[in-house]
């Protein structure tokens, strides 16, 4: 199954995906995560992508797009995959549907977790991540059992550079704009379906498994 889920930042997206992989078999594609590791390894990539993530600006689709088509080709999506955060863009969906195309693939899932701005803002500004394993957290909603420390590897617990107050803001009025074109996109291909996002987070996965096996 080729499944994309989307979502504003903050929406529950990487806490859903890693939940639900759990039972789906399919690899995990978090353009987000690929910035991030190639910001952290300090590629040319890593240095294009830092400049816009710390705006909170989208990198360009031109990247963007790059990376994904190159991860698409390998081998382990065979059998499916899961896109998370990609596509944001208009131009990004299009290219999706090339490649998929090019592929003999289809999207057969399109997953939108709704959230309130307000709540976006809680969530984001409150977020923790584990520095080794990544793992997220949250001060008040999903707090770490000992504070600063993962639950599931012992790794430090740290803030994301674009999760600071000013760069939220940002993100939020930039992936806005984007999401409600996107939504149109969509909407018209009978693929998109809603969940709501402002439910304890199993009860979220709960939807999200049942509106899958529904649909297979
Ligand atoms: P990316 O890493 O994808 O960031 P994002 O879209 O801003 O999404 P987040 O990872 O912040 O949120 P999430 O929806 O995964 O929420 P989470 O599960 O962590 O992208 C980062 C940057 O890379 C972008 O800004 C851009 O620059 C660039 N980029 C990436 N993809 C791109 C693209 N396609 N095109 C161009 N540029 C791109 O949850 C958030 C918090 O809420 C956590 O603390 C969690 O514990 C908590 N939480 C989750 N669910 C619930 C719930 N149900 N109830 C209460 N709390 C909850
Ligand atoms: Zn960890």
């Amino acid at each position: 199954m080729n499944i994309v889920l989307m979502g504003l930042p903050g929406a529950g997206k990487g806490t859903q995906a890693s939940r639900i992989l759990e039972e789906l078999k399919i690899p995990h594609i978090s353009t987000g995560d690929m910035f991030r590791a190639a910001v952290k390894e300090e590629t040319p990539l890593g240095l294009e992508a830092k400049s816009y993530m710390d705006r909170g600006q989208l990198v360009p689709d031109r990247v963007t797009i790059g990376i994904v088509r190159e991860r698409l080709g390998k081998d382990d999506c065979a059998n499916g995959f899961l896109l998370d955060g990609f596509p944001r863009t208009v131009p990004q969906a299009e290219a999706l549907d090339e490649l998929t195309k090019e592929l003999h693939r289809a999207i057969d899932f399109v997953l939108y977790i709704e959230v309130s701005e307000d709540e976006l803002l809680k969530r984001l500004t409150g977020r923790r991540i584990c520095r080794d394993c990544g793992a997220s957290y949250h001060v008040v909603f999903a707090p770490s059992k000992k504070e600063g420390v993962c639950d599931r590897c012992g790794g430090e617990l740290y803030q994301r550079a674009d999760d600071s107050a000013e760069t939220v803001h940002e993100r939020l009025k930039v992936n806005l704009e984007q999401t409600r074109h996107l939504l149109q996109y969509y909407e018209s291909t009978g693929k998109l379906h809603r969940v709501n996002g402002e439910q304890p987070i199993e009860r979220v996965t709960e939807q999200i498994l049942s509106l899958i096996r529904g649909s297979v």
